[in-house]
């Protein structure tokens, strides 16, 4: 087993170890869990960071002041950072139309207003990161609300706060999430493309980008590690949520690597190799078999996995062979520009070429995707 180390920078929602595991069928299986007690045991498993939504910061303590000042004590005696901080826009039923796309007006105001508020804490605690995931933003039927509409206010909510966090000079950059369903029948901003169209319309795009999680693009049949290439590409992978998931289905949030390990490994590639310095934060759920031993076990195996598959990585990258049938597959020709520095027209149109001749060479993919594979098994 690997030691995970707080140079590792794996970071925790308090709502994935706190889930009390109720779902559309059944009652809580564990009783409420303190964030003092979930700070003190992630700082114990090598954790660097946690993260956590308003109300998660009251699963114990309903004071607000006092709830807010046991949490920043547990952060301060164990040196865990506060990397990202969110808003539960999604549980009370007032949020039941959504929060910022409600048809209510009152609604919306009122879901700017405790946006604003927990703003304000964030940044006391230090988060650089302020992340939204519209859980109720958007509808079971389209004779509900008008999308353009709905995008419009969707639009307004985040130029103001982005404003806001200017105005205090808040270091701090807001993380849009996407998900394609659940809650809602249909989420606005369903995939990372959708939120990446959205932000170029954004007044103050500059400080948002994305916290795009594995389960959600995959339960949209997506490749989610073609989405995440994109978003670094653009600039704008400010966050992640990593967990596994099976498929389109309903959003399973298993432990990392429990889902598409294969699309895990080239995951964790592409995080170590692409440029991405972030938090690595899991955003999963023990699951409703387990109890707290097992919630413990499951928040270490998550790291666990993490490192793994860095260290298959490594391998994979290091192996001559590797080299070797990269090469043959031209995979590292894709990195040099098509045309040549002020090439033109002409000269484009000058080139000898044999299309025949090219389209009967191979690419051997296979070969080199057995390699992962060995790889990723520990046969090499
Ligand atoms: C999900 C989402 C949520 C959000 C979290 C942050 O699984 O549906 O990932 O867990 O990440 O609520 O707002
Ligand atoms: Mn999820
Ligand atoms: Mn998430
Ligand atoms: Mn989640």
């Amino acid at each position: 087993t690997l030691a995970p180390t707080p140079e590792d920078r794996f970071s925790f929602g308090l709502w994935t170890v706190g889930y009390q595991e109720r779902d559309p069928f059944g009652e809580a299986t564990r009783p409420p869990l303190d964030p003092v007690e979930s700070v003190h045991r992630l700082a114990e498993l090598g954790a660097w960071g946690v993260s956590y939504h308003d109300d998660d910061l009251l699963a114990v303590e309903p004071d607000r002041n006092k709830a807010i000042a046991a949490f920043r004590k547990a952060v301060d005696e164990t040196g865990l950072v506060v990397s990202e901080a969110t808003t539960n826009l999604f549980k009370h039923p007032v949020f039941k139309d959504g929060a910022f796309t409600s048809n209510d007006r009152d609604v919306r105001r009122y879901a700017i207003r405790k946006v604003l508020r927990n703003i304000d804490l964030a940044a006391e605690l230090g988060a650089k990161i302020y992340v939204f995931w519209g859980g109720r933003e958007g509808a079971e039927t389209d004779a509900a609300k008008d999308v353009r509409d709905a995008l419009e206010r969707y639009k307004e909510a985040l130029d103001f706060l982005a404003a806001y966090v200017k105005d205090q000079q808040y270091d701090m950059r807001f993380a849009l999430e996407p998900k394609p369903n659940e809650p809602r029948g249909d989420i606005l901003l369903p995939t990372i493309g959708h939120a990446l169209g959205f932000i170029s319309m954004l007044e103050h795009g500059d400080m948002v980008g994305l916290n795009p999680e594995v389960g959600h693009e995959q339960m949209a049949g997506l490749n989610f590690v073609h989405g995440v290439a994109q978003a670094l590409w653009q600039g704008k992978l400010f966050h992640i949520d990593l967990n596994g998931q099976h498929g389109p289905k309903y959003d399973q949030d298993l432990v990392f690597g429990h889902g598409d390990v294969k699309s895990a490994f080239f995951l964790v590639d592409l995080l170590e190799n692409g440029g991405y310095d972030g938090p690595r934060h899991f955003d999963y759920k023990p699951g409703r078999t387990e109890d707290i031993s097992g919630v413990w076990a499951s928040a270490a195996a998550n790291m666990q996995a993490y490192l793994l598959l860095r260290e298959r990585s490594r391998a994979y990258r290091a192996d001559p062979a590797v080299q070797e049938a990269l090469r043959a597959s031209r995979a590292d020709q894709i990195a040099v520009p098509t045309l040549a520095p002020g090439e033109t027209v002409e000269s484009l149109r000058a080139d000898e070429f044999d299309a025949d001749a090219a389209g009967e060479r191979g690419y051997h993919f296979r070969a080199l995707d057995q390699l992962a594979i060995e790889h990723l098994l520990g046969a090499r």
